[in-house]
């Protein structure tokens, strides 16, 4: 490992390679071959129901694929010993649909819970997935950054929707991760909310060097800020590219309902 990888592999940070997740008959994922390079920035849409938080959780190592395999910095998952999966999983900062916050928690709290992962790692590991180029944040920086920081020791559960996603922004930051993984983080806001927390975490990438994956409900801010989409319709990935290859006809392929479906939905 290490030094002994070749330049394309440690260019990737995920590789699918034909993944499956199944639930039962159902195919979540159905199939999926991807690569991901490090710094990317991609916006992963599609219908509810699509595929995507399966796919995200492939990616952060939370969920096996059931057919397929799945690498992460050039090293198959599944052939991980457990410290090195450990240290994996402390790089990859992930947002949960839900934020995953604990409401009884202050804002300070919830961010420094964050860093849990990466406790206790040994050092003589070595970082698989490439160390960032800058020196962590000071968590009086995160908050300053996200704009909570006069919220420091507010308890979670009195914030707004988009403090409480900021929070979770921050918490994630504070992990200084190699990857950060948000699905659908701005679900639940106004749409000006919205556009200002996508824009932020699309500059924290930019600036800090982090992977972005991040699935998003708002095609509209997909387009708008990720230079790559990936288009998911029934587990698979239906297209892949810059905004501005997508054709009003994508679109209308990932959204519009199939007769089949149409019927399931009566
Ligand atoms: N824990 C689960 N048990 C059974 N089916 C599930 C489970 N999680 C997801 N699914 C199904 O897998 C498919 C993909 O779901 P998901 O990955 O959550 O899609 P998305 O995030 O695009 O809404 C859906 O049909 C969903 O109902
Ligand atoms: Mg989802």
């Amino acid at each position: 490992m290490g030094e002994d990888r070749d330049m394309a592999e440690i260019e990737s940070v995920f590789r699918l390679e034909n993944a499956t997740c199944r639930y039962g008959d159902l195919r979540a994922v159905d199939n999926v071959t991807l690569k991901i390079s490090q710094g990317e920035q991609v916006a992963f849409i599609g219908p509810s129901g699509s595929g995507k938080t399966t796919l995200l959780r492939l990616l952060n190592t939370m969920r096996a694929p059931d057919e397929g395999r799945v690498f992460v910095a050039g090293t198959e998952v599944v052939n991980c010993t457990a410290s090195q999966l450990r240290k994996l999983r402390s790089r990859i900062a992930t947002i949960p649909q839900n934020l995953g916050l604990v409401p009884n928690l202050t804002v300070i709290q919830n961010v420094v819970l964050g860093k849990g992962g990466a406790r206790g790692t040994v050092g003589s590991i070595r970082d698989m997935l490439l160390p960032m180029k800058q020196d962590s944040l000071s968590i009086h920086e995160i908050l300053e950054r996200v704009g909570i920081e006069e919220k420091l020791y507010a308890r979670t559960s009195e914030l707004s929707g988009g403090q409480q996603q900021r929070v979770a922004i921050a918490r994630a930051l504070f992990q200084n991760p190699s990857v950060l993984i948000a699905d659908e983080p701005v679900s639940s806001v106004d749409p000006a909310r919205a556009r200002d927390t996508v824009k932020l975490l699309e500059e924290l990438s930019g600036e800090r060097g982090f992977t972005l994956c991040i699935s998003l409900h708002h095609i509209e801010l997909a387009r708008e800020f990720f230079p790559r989409l990936v288009g998911m319709r029934s587990g698979k990935v239906v297209l892949d590219g810059p905004p501005d290859d997508l054709k009003d006809s994508d679109l209308d392929t990932l959204y519009k309902l199939t007769q089949k479906e149409m019927m399931l939905d009566a």
